[in-house]
């Protein structure tokens, strides 16, 4: 019998678990158990957990492989973890401060991202959610239909060519970025992905990654996916995530996308993330 106990957040986007201390080895119940919940909500946030590198690298791969993370330097000796820091005097925006679905630009993006915090500002610093099931399920039934034809073009390009790192102010980051030509490739997914564990459908296109529509002239493209943008991360659909220090977060990026905050200029923030390795979107 488990002793978990699960709040939801509304729409069950989203739930706290406690009842476990991560930073042990887990059983293959325990494990089942929140791998289930996490299709359940998406998101699931679990506090009061003090990890180290080596543990959160264990706990993250109960949920598969670990994933490959480009373009950020890794933390020291631990290639599978990288260091989400913004010093307190850092003028430059948060990483990750628009919406996107982590490394949808791979042809397999991962499955998960982890993220633990380790220094959490007074104020601020929130990261918000989007559930693309609930924003496809609110499409018009016609208009849907018409977007299951469509493959959107992702690539890495805005925050990580050389161009658009410079742009970004990248040099101005504590984080070290690793921009390369290599992120000037794209990758084709459908605008409508389908769960591949739920078969649930979502709307799976976000404005960092997803640079056009394929067979589409630019103009056309651009609307589209402005209104698509527009309505994936309607308030509606969004979920607001207030950290507390050694809290640990995982959220699946098949049906979700995020968007770090600001709001604590004047104060350090520092979380460390792994991700679990995916599969191509269909
Ligand atoms: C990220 O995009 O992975 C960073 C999210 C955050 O720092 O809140």
């Amino acid at each position: 019998m488990s002793n978990l106990a699960v709040t939801p957040e509304a729409h069950n986007f989203g739930a706290r678990v406690e009842g476990l201390d991560l930073s042990q080895k887990l059983d293959a119940n325990s494990v089942s158990e929140l791998r289930d919940l996490w299709l359940t909500y998406q998101i699931l946030y679990f506090p009061e957990q003090r990890l180290n590198h080596a543990e959160l690298e264990r706990f993250t791969t109960y949920f598969g492989e670990h994933g490959n993370d480009p373009y950020v330097k890794a933390v020291d000796g631990h290639p599978n973890v990288l260091e989400i820091r913004r010093e307190a005097q850092e003028e430059v925006a948060p990483f990750g401060a628009s919406w996107h679905s982590d490394w949808s630009f791979q042809a397999a993006p991962p499955s998960a991202t982890i993220l633990h915090s380790k220094v959490v500002p007074p104020q601020g610093g929130d990261t918000h959610f989007a559930d693309g099931f609930r924003a496809y399920d609110a499409l018009d039934p016609d208009f849907a239909a018409e977007l299951e034809d469509l493959i959107a073009v992702h690539s890495a390009r805005r925050p990580y060519s050389h161009e658009g790192f410079q742009r970004s102010g990248g040099e101005q980051r504590s984080m070290t970025i690793l921009p390369s030509d290599e992120a000037w490739t794209t990758q084709e997914h459908p605008v409508i992905r389908t769960h591949p564990e739920s078969g649930r459908k979502a709307l799976w296109v976000n404005p960092v990654y997803t640079i056009t529509i394929k067979n589409m002239d630019d103009k056309a493209a651009d609307e589209l996916l402005a209104k698509l943008f527009s309505h994936a991360l309607s308030p509606a659909f969004v979920y607001v995530h207030r950290w507390a220090a050694d809290m640990l977060t995982m959220w699946d990026n098949r049906s979700v996308q995020h968007c770090a905050q600001g709001g604590y200029d004047g104060h350090l923030r520092v979380m460390h993330r792994t991700t679990v390795a995916g599969t191509a979107p269909h």
